[in-house]
């Protein structure tokens, strides 16, 4: 047998212990979700944005395996659900012992860690954060060995990564260049110096941190615009070409653009993500401006959607809040007026039509139940 091959039972037998038995030590593994079975679950939380919730549900699953995958960049308008798709993963692996027992979870806003650069050593501050979370999970008295294995191989969110480019218009942002640095550093990394909480003795050891997963987001506002001028009137003018549209019997020219179809690295470079940066994702996925029927599904479906609490607080009088499917999808139609907001302009909407019933109920609403219509809505909207 050679070196190499009894360095890889070594491993696997220390995967195996901690991860419970597995088949290798003669005992059953308690199956893992296929990532069908996680994009069922997340489908649930996020609506819509297939393409994200599968790249998810495929990553997530092969690092439950204890297998390697690649780092994921989502990109996406916003209130298009990026960041809650990373709370919804954190929700779901919370919810399952099974789960919870085999990932330590971080979410973080990549602005933190251009602060922190500044002060300490470039990606500490993210493995403090794991090593924190491993030993809440695993308990105060859990060895130094035992709460730093489970860290380095956690599951790291970073969000509004976006806001650490190198430049911001003409000018260098230096907070963003030291974050990007910062995250290079953890990002496949064999030998990262890292500084002993004082529990664990101090002292400063070497961590392979190359079994983290990263899962940046951000909305990088304007890159649409970007990549659209490339492609029209830019350096690469001419390459979107108008396609010739007929409808209701006229016939004209349409230029039929998708960021997805266009976007390029280079144009993440100009946007200020660096090269080496950018290279370290396997996958870029581009989550979808909502449609009317995706606004209206959340929200009536979100647990965080205004109509929810709306409910809950006309409850407290008694009352019961029902608006017709109408009343919803005028709700929704109002909502896409504002694209910049995503699915926050549902919220914003929504206030604006139930304020004035929510400010004294028992007086606005004579009745058992207070039935909103189009005509109870377009009145508040306009009005
Ligand atoms: N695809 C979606 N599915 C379900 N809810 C969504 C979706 N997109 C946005 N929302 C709702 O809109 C709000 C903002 O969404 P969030 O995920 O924070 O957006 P962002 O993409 O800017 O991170 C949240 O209240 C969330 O419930
Ligand atoms: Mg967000």
């Amino acid at each position: 047998m050679r070196g190499e091959e009894v360095r890889d039972i070594v491993e696997d037998s220390s995967r195996a212990d901690l991860f419970g038995p597995t088949q290798a030590a003669g005992g059953r593994m308690p199956r893992m979700p296929t990532p069908f079975e996680i994009a069922e679950v997340l489908g649930k939380r996020v609506i819509g944005q297939r393409d994200a919730i599968e790249e998810m549900s495929v990553a997530l699953a092969k690092k439950l395996e204890g297998v390697r995958t690649g780092h994921i960049l989502m990109i996406g308008s916003s209130g298009t659900g990026k960041t809650t798709l990373m709370r919804g993963v954190e929700e779901y692996l919370a919810s399952d012992p099974k789960l919870a027992s085999r990932s330590t979870v971080v979410r973080l806003h990549a602005n933190v860690l251009g602060e922190e650069a500044e002060r300490g050593r470039p990606g500490e501050a993210v493995l403090h954060r794991l090593l924190e979370r491993s030993r809440e999970q695993l308990g105060a008295d859990a060895s130094w060995d035992a709460v730093l294995d489970r860290a380095r191989r956690g599951l790291v969110f970073v969000d509004e990564v976006d806001k650490i480019r190198s430049r911001v218009g003409d000018r260098p942002n230096v907070a963003g260049i030291r974050a990007q640095e910062a995250l290079l550093t953890l990002i496949e990394n064999e030998a990262i110096p890292l500084r002993r909480p004082d529990w664990a003795g101090g002292g400063v050891q070497t961590v392979d941190s190359s079994g983290l997963l990263f899962v940046c987001a951000g909305a990088f506002e304007g890159l649409y615009d970007a990549v659209f001028d490339r492609v029209t009137v830019g350096r690469d003018k001419g390459a979107l070409q108008a396609v010739t549209v007929v409808e209701g019997g006229q016939v004209r020219e349409e230029l039929q653009f998708s960021l997805q179809e266009w976007l390029r690295n280079e144009d993440l470079f100009e946007y200020g993500m660096s090269p080496q940066f950018l290279s370290r994702f396997d996958a870029v996925v581009l989550l979808e401006d909502l449609t009317v029927e995706e606004l209206v599904r959340i929200f009536l479906e979100s647990p965080d959607s205004g109509l929810q609490q709306s409910k809950e607080y006309f409850a407290t009088y008694g009352k019961e809040l029902v608006l017709s499917p109408a009343a919803v999808r005028a709700i929704a139609t109002e909502a896409t007026r504002q694209p910049r907001l995503g699915a926050r302009a549902l919220k914003e909407v929504f206030r604006r039509v139930i304020r004035r019933w929510e400010l004294d109920p028992a007086q606005s609403v004579p009745g058992a139940a207070l039935v909103l219509d189009t005509e109870q809505i377009e009145q508040a909207l306009t009005h």
